[in-house]
């Protein structure tokens, strides 16, 4: 049942020259409206090529963290809009960053020359500091530069929940009260889960969630909390051969690996110095370095193996589950699940493209 969305585009202007950082910017007629022009983009993708409402606009592409699908489907939303898209070459790492700029000043400067940017950076607050540099700017140039977060640390991940959010109701058709909805994994550093979890209890659709994770990954209270606030019931549990039996969709994360060292350097250095990581000097950093990553690497492998989603688990589940990832993937999903008809992660990767082209319209004001 594909989702029909009988609406205008009206709501989505409330985006115009906004900056997007996090899910809780979105209402429902929102969403209905930004899911209407994605099918819009879908169609015209399809049949020959979209309407070119990003002539003359240039897209600033900046990203701190590695990146596959949420770098490259901005920037071919972009193209396929008939804008232009520019980043470092290299990446950030053959940037002014490497001698030590601040994210200030680079975005100051990177917004001089770009109508958008779209940000990923490691640490949590990032793409709002980004926006502070950004309307600092506009102060002198009157412009708005509107920054998209694509990732800031484990905090916020949106443009990925917006299109996890319209791969469900491309499945389940726009109203999907009554369904549940798993997340399993690192709940803890996920941030696709994150806004995902936020953009489900904001969209007011009566859905349950189940969270299946080790103890130690866990999802955080503060999203909990923001769930059942708004009153979607969240249960938690570590079963997943029990609870994967009621689920209609099954969400999927990979263990963050990267984000265990720099956990473990701020505990290692408050129990060995009594101050957090960045606070010390550069031998003492040095020092706790081997034992934060050793400790780190023990703590991977024992969460790395703990869920895998294989053709024997996926036995359990209901014939009519999705199965969701947002990509990449370790080991948690086998690539002999891909031929079964519920593994929905390569639609997803696809449907982030219309997602993409709706918001960069929406957000550049060239929604015509
Ligand atoms: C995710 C991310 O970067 O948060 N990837 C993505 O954007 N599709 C998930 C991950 O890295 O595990």
């Amino acid at each position: 049942m594909a989702a029909i969305y009988t609406t205008s585009d009206t709501p989505l202007h409330k985006l115009s020259h906004q900056h997007i950082l996090s899910v809780e910017q979105f209402e429902p007629d929102m969403l209905e409206s930004l899911f209407a022009r994605s099918q819009k983009m879908d169609r015209q993708v399809s049949t020959g090529g979209a309407e070119p409402l990003l002539a003359n606009r240039v897209v600033a592409n900046v990203f701190y963290e590695p990146s596959t699908r949420t770098d490259l489907s901005f920037q071919a939303a972009t193209q396929r809009l008939g804008g232009r898209v520019i980043t470092t070459a290299g990446g950030v790492h053959y940037s002014s960053v490497t001698k030590g700029e601040t994210l200030h000043d680079t975005i100051k400067t990177i917004a001089s020359y770009s109508d958008a940017i779209v940000l990923r950076h490691p640490d949590r607050g990032a793409a709002r500091q980004a926006a502070e540099a950004s309307d600092a700017l506009r102060q002198t140039t009157g412009r708005p530069v509107p920054i998209i977060n694509a990732g800031d640390g484990i905090g916020e991940h949106p443009s990925q929940a917006l299109l996890d959010l319209y791969t469900i109701k491309d499945k389940f058709g726009a109203n999907i009260d009554g369904l549940t909805i798993g997340f399993l994994g690192d709940l803890r550093n996920g941030r696709t889960v994150h806004s995902l979890i936020k953009l489900l209890a904001l969209d007011k659709c009566r859905v349950k969630v189940a969270c299946i994770a080790p103890e130690s990954l866990s999802m955080p209270s503060e999203y909990v909390e923001f769930a059942r606030s708004r009153e979607m019931p969240v249960s938690e549990t570590t079963d997943l051969q029990e609870a994967i039996r009621g689920l209609d969709v099954l969400y999927v994360t990979r263990v963050q690996r990267e984000r265990f060292v720099a956990q473990q350097l701020d505990e290692v250095a408050a129990s060995v110095f009594g101050q957090p990581y960045d606070s010390l000097d550069g031998p003492r950093k040095d020092a706790i370095k081997p034992l934060a990553e050793l400790k780190a690497g023990h703590e991977y492998l024992s969460a790395r193996d703990a869920y895998v989603v294989d053709p024997m688990m996926m036995s359990l589940a209901p014939k009519n589950m999705i199965l969701m990832h947002p990509l990449p993937r370790v080991n948690e999903i086998p690539e002999q699940v891909d031929t079964d008809d519920r593994a929905y992660y390569f639609r997803q990767v696809q449907n982030g493209l219309y997602i993409r082209m709706a918001l960069l319209a929406a957000v550049l004001d060239r929604l015509a």
